[in-house]
């Protein structure tokens, strides 16, 4: 997704053949392993960080962590949250839960547009009073680019982006944001790539704007790279990286130059659970410790491969899946 000033009329067209390619690796994450951690839940690595004294206060405790952080915060960050951080996000940010760390993640995109925008000057008096209101200036009227069928959570502000089923948007108002239209891309890939590439250059065109992928559910190692952005091999790192489900807490990595300049910005009660962090440390010292994105990989080929020989041999079965998925897609 992508965020656009309409006061400027800076408006739509992308380059994203990222999230043009991002469909696939979404299917394959919802096939295998939606909610589950990666090495599982009761595996014993993460038995033992539950059992092990030095960790049990943070079990036990909930502090508010942007106003009272555990004295080794900053430390149990280094060693789950930035071993695994996408190249080039030096930033981190924890949030409970999907939604609310791509809710943040926009407000981290405004403030950051805006700021610059205002060359270092504070805020008027204007656009304190106005913004109390809803209103311009303080409250400016930019727009996060999103597509259609996508789904990014349930919130006010994520819902805006959200355009997959009627069951998550009837009856809420929300701001009207642009929609792209994403590619229909025929499948194989291999097999199609002329009229994929006629399908995609329909919606390629380059534009200045920041770019965020919500990897809540592609993150934590489920394409066979952490990142699944990093199967891309994009030109420039994306801005912002936002995560939850297998990583155990949400957040989400941005650039330095997206920091808020002020305290409490970007905050909320909670904001994450140190638990959580207990428990990624120790999924992260297995996905390294034992190779396991290597092991997706391997496993991911046999199983595409098994795949692509049962839609030869067997192409009737696959129409009925498709059948039912479509389906359930339209409901
Ligand atoms: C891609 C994606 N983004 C965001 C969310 C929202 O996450 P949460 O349910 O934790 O708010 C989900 C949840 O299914 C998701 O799949």
């Amino acid at each position: 997704m992508l965020f656009l000033d309409n006061s400027e009329n800076k408006f739509l067209n992308l380059k994203c053949n990222v999230c043009l390619r991002r469909q696939t690796i979404y299917i394959t994450v919802r096939i295998s392993n939606d909610y589950v951690s990666i090495p599982g839940y009761n595996h014993p690595s993460l038995m033992a960080a539950m059992r092990k004294e030095d960790n049990l206060v943070q079990f036990i405790n909930r502090p508010a962590l942007a106003v009272h952080p555990p004295s080794d915060w900053a430390e149990r960050i280094n060693n789950a949250l930035m071993r695994v951080a996408p190249a080039g996000l030096n930033q981190v940010q924890t949030m409970a839960c999907g939604a609310c760390s791509l809710e943040h993640s926009q407000k981290a995109m405004f403030m950051s547009y805006q700021r610059k925008k205002r060359g270092g000057k504070p805020p008027t008096q204007e656009e304190l009073k106005s913004c109390l209101m809803n209103k311009a200036p303080g409250s400016p009227d930019l727009t996060v680019l999103s597509f259609t069928n996508a789904f990014h959570g349930r919130t006010m502000g994520a819902l805006a982006l959200t355009h997959s089923k009627w069951i998550h948007k009837l009856d809420f108002p929300v701001p009207e944001w642009p929609v792209a239209h994403f590619p229909d891309l025929k499948y194989p890939l291999e097999d199609f790539v002329r009229e994929n590439m006629e399908e995609e250059n329909k919606c390629l065109e380059e534009n200045e704007v920041p770019l965020m992928f919500d990897e809540v559910q592609t993150g934590c190692g489920a394409t066979g790279k952490f990142w699944a952005h990093e199967n891309f091999n994009l030109p420039e790192v994306p801005d912002i990286v936002g995560f939850s489900k297998k990583m155990l807490t949400g957040g989400f990595y941005y650039k330095d130059n997206l920091r808020p300049a002020e305290p409490f910005r970007i905050f909320n009660t909670w904001v994450g659970d140190p638990s959580k962090l207990v428990l990624l440390e120790a999924v992260v010292n297995v996905i390294k410790g034992q190779n396991l994105l290597l092991n997706v990989q391997v496993t991911g080929d046999y199983l595409l491969k098994g795949l692509k020989d049962l839609q030869k041999h067997h192409a009737e079965m696959f129409l009925e899946v498709l059948e039912a998925v479509v389906k359930d897609m339209s409901k």
